[in-house]
């Protein structure tokens, strides 16, 4: 099967935004958008003009400074909120509106206190009026995977036919599974899109139940061919589905994903650190990709199999993600191999018998001690055996006092 291009719309800079504690004054936002750029998005959104006019004044900036990416702002479905929204568009050569309304009953009953034939009406209404003002509409349904399936489709054949070209099916309270999420956006492709090659299927998805990549993968094997997301998974409550996950999973298993995208993956990493730096949020650990654990290996076996071909526990390389390099971690786990190998770039080649020694006592260290630092292996080298130690690396290591 040729591999299918894919367009992904980052909402770092709006849905993350939306993150408890990840605000982002407007300097901060161009930043961020001129490295999305970088990145290689196809569409970052802004903002939502109408909440504030910090948002409107940070999504005119990005238009006026963004050259190759598609500027999206979001707006509901009312005049005020599309008029706002195209206002701070103005700037750019690439805008979007992307107006959306929930479909799901809850919300129709207890936040939008509208009926199922209003909100079809409130959808026809903003796509016509979006329309009038840009070719590029994206409508959304908010509360996709909650709502009824029969309206849900009714809804979007009115975006679709009122011009809507990209039809957006949210997972906003990050609820549905992969296999129902891929069975949803076939029924869309079935009975909303059918034969129109014109109407893309974008998937949102939030991370509640820790599937939000897995279901967007799910919808691109189902027919979707836009992806919503952003830098560290950022987002509303558990977040959204993390850009870099989705990209690596694409290009490391395109054998499953047969998907390519304009993303620069040597980029990934600087753009999470520089999105950590700016919110003053640092990254899980343990994060796929980015987290600082993502290519460190503490295992004796694993070092072992690292030092020998790091394709023993390696499924993709760090610099293809913009990492310099991969780390051993010295700790309670680690085997000789890894010490050896770090007294080595540290200078000291120990002989077979200093190693046994050395290695006895940093496992004893390493049994009391979280983090094992190189100043904790200089300490642990024997004082007076220069012989097994090089002249170069003794040198050295007298020099700091050991
Ligand atoms: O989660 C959601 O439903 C949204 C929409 C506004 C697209 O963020
Ligand atoms: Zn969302």
């Amino acid at each position: 099967m040729p591999a299918e291009r894919i367009t992904i719309f980052d909402t770092t800079l709006r849905d993350g935004e939306q993150s408890p504690g990840c605000s982002m004054n407007l300097a901060e936002k161009v930043r961020m958008a001129r490295q999305l750029e970088r990145l290689g998005v196809d569409v970052i959104e802004g903002g939502f003009p109408i909440a504030s006019d910090g948002d409107f004044a940070a999504v005119e900036a990005i238009a006026g400074v963004c050259r190759t990416a598609a500027i999206a702002a979001l707006c509901r479905t009312t005049e005020q909120d599309i008029l706002r929204a195209w206002a701070a568009l103005t700037g750019t050569a690439r805008p979007r509106l992307h107006t959306f309304v929930a479909t799901s009953d809850i919300h129709l009953t207890h936040k939008l206190k509208r009926t199922r034939a209003e909100v079809l009406q409130m959808t026809r209404a903003a796509v016509r009026l979006a329309r009038s003002l840009t070719d590029d509409v994206e409508f959304s349904a908010e509360d996709a995977t909650r709502s009824d399936v029969d309206y849900l489709c009714e809804v979007c054949a009115v975006a679709v036919e009122e011009g809507a070209r990209t039809i957006n099916i949210p997972d906003t309270v990050g609820y549905t599974t992969p296999q129902e999420y891929g069975e949803l956006i076939k029924t869309i492709k079935a009975r909303v899109v059918g034969a129109r090659t014109d109407v893309v299927i974008s998937v949102h998805c939030h991370n509640d139940l820790g599937l939000a990549v897995a279901n967007s993968l799910a919808a691109l094997q189902a027919g979707a061919r836009q992806v919503e997301c952003t830098i560290n998974g950022i987002g509303e409550r558990a977040g959204n589905a993390a850009l870099e996950e989705i990209v690596m999973a694409c290009a490391v298993r395109a054998d499953h994903l047969p998907f390519t995208n304009s993303i620069n993956t040597n980029e990934l990493y600087p753009t999470s650190q520089l999105l950590s730096e700016i919110i003053n949020c640092s990254v899980q650990p343990n994060k796929a990709i980015v987290g600082r654990n993502a290519f460190a290996h503490e295992a004796g076996i694993h070092q072992h199999g690292v030092l020998s071909n790091p394709l023993c526990y390696e499924i993709m390389t760090p610099e293809s993600v913009g990492v310099e390099a991969n780390r051993l971690v010295l700790g309670k786990h680690s085997g000789r191999h890894a010490l050896a190998a770090r007294y080595s770039e540290l200078g000291c080649e120990l002989a077979p018998a200093a190693l046994e020694a050395v290695y006895r006592r940093f496992t004893q260290l390493a049994d009391r001690k979280k983090c094992i630092y190189d100043q904790d292996l200089l300490a642990l080298l024997p004082p007076r055996e220069p012989a097994h130690i090089t002249a170069e690396s003794h040198t050295w290591a007298t020099s700091a006092s050991i």
